[in-house]
């Protein structure tokens, strides 16, 4: 059965092209998703993965509703439900006016469970769950106003949207905030970070109101709550120039810079890894100027820097990325 993907509106065709790449065929696709079968496991661009997916079409709101709700009744023979479990019912913001419908269709299925299974309807929650990896719910996903494809499992990959800081300098803060969920751990007191190509310093400053030590390299300015912060140490240098002194290990390394990704790669993530100069890593490639798929079978090839020095790394498209893809990971111990 196939696999509903969602990704970032806009991204479509490049999910697309990953997906084909990885050997999946797509069947269908629409603003911010694609339905395909046999999906690899490891996909840069998605967001959420509808596992098995079931496809439900109904001209009214209650007959979507009563279709969706048959899927679920007949799934749930033997299975116990104590506990809260996640009902989503989403769908592309793209197509104006689907957001009521789903709305609609949504209310008339809690009706519906309401009334034969009143326990089960009273622990749902609309809440995805966090993180990454399997749960099992009910996931509805409308392609169209009388299209639905529903899922029991989803497949979390990491990407959503975080909660801004008034005193963030930048946008940018919303990435790494987001590379913490993927990745599962984030900077924590008496930490040291070192952040490559630092200003205004939304990522400085993210770690540093965590309580870490940040070495912020940049000629450009810090700005907000990265302006002379405590524990944010300005140093106006070449970030390809930087090593940390001998035998000093940080915990973090952050790299953000529009530069040629595989000058980065290269240059920045090849020497920190191989040389074990930083445990953990969040790190930006940009691939506005490069064939981002040629890039993602370079990253995941065997000889990549990231596969053998950080072979759990997770490249993600995060839902606060632009052209660019998050590489996050912790770094092998060495041998
Ligand atoms: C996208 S911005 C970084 C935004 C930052 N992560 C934040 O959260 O505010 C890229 C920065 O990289 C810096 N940069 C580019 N090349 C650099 C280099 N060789 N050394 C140091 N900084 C560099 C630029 O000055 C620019 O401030």
């Amino acid at each position: 059965m196939p696999s509903l993907i969602t990704c970032q509106a806009g991204f479509e065709d490049l999910l697309t092209k990953e997906l084909a790449d990885g050997g999946a065929r797509v069947i269908n696709r629409g603003p911010g998703w694609a339905l395909a079968e046999q999906a690899p496991d490891e996909l840069a661009f998605a967001h959420l993965m509808l596992n098995d997916a079931v496809e439900v079409r109904g001209d009214s709101v209650n007959a979507l509703a009563q279709g969706i709700a048959e899927i679920l009744l007949t799934s749930l023979k033997g299975e116990r439900i104590e506990a809260a479990w996640s009902c989503v019912f989403d769908g592309p913001a793209e197509l104006v006016g689907l957001g009521r419908r789903i709305g609609a269709v949504e209310k008339a299925f809690g009706e519906l469970l309401k009334k034969r299974l009143s326990r089960v309807a009273r622990l749902a929650t609309t809440e995805l769950p966090r993180g990454l990896g399997e749960t099992r719910g009910l996931f509805v996903w409308f392609t169209d106003f009388g299209v639905a494809q529903v899922a029991r499992t989803i497949r979390t990959n990491g990407p959503r949207r975080m909660a801004d800081d008034d005193l963030a300098p930048s946008r940018s803060y919303l990435k790494v905030e987001e590379a913490y969920v993927v990745l599962g751990i984030e900077p924590t007191e008496g930490e040291t970070v070192v952040d490559l190509g630092a200003a205004p310093g939304g990522w400085s400053y993210s770690a540093a109101k965590r309580g870490a030590q940040v070495i912020a390299i940049d000629n450009g300015p810090l700005k907000g709550g990265a302006l002379n912060h405590p524990r944010i140490e300005h140093r106006r240098e070449d970030a390809f120039r930087y090593a940390p002194p001998a035998g000093v290990e940080h915990n973090w390394l952050f790299c953000d810079m529009v530069e040629e990704p595989h000058h980065v790669m290269q240059h920045i993530v090849e020497p920190w890894l191989s040389r074990g100069w930083c445990r953990n890593f969040v790190v930006n490639l940009k691939f506005g100027r490069v064939n981002p798929i040629a890039l993602l079978r370079e990253l995941r090839a065997p000889g990549s820097p990231l596969r053998r020095f950080a072979p759990d790394v997770r490249i993600r498209h995060l839902y606060h990325d632009r052209e660019e893809f998050t590489l996050t990971g912790r770094v092998k111990p060495a041998e």
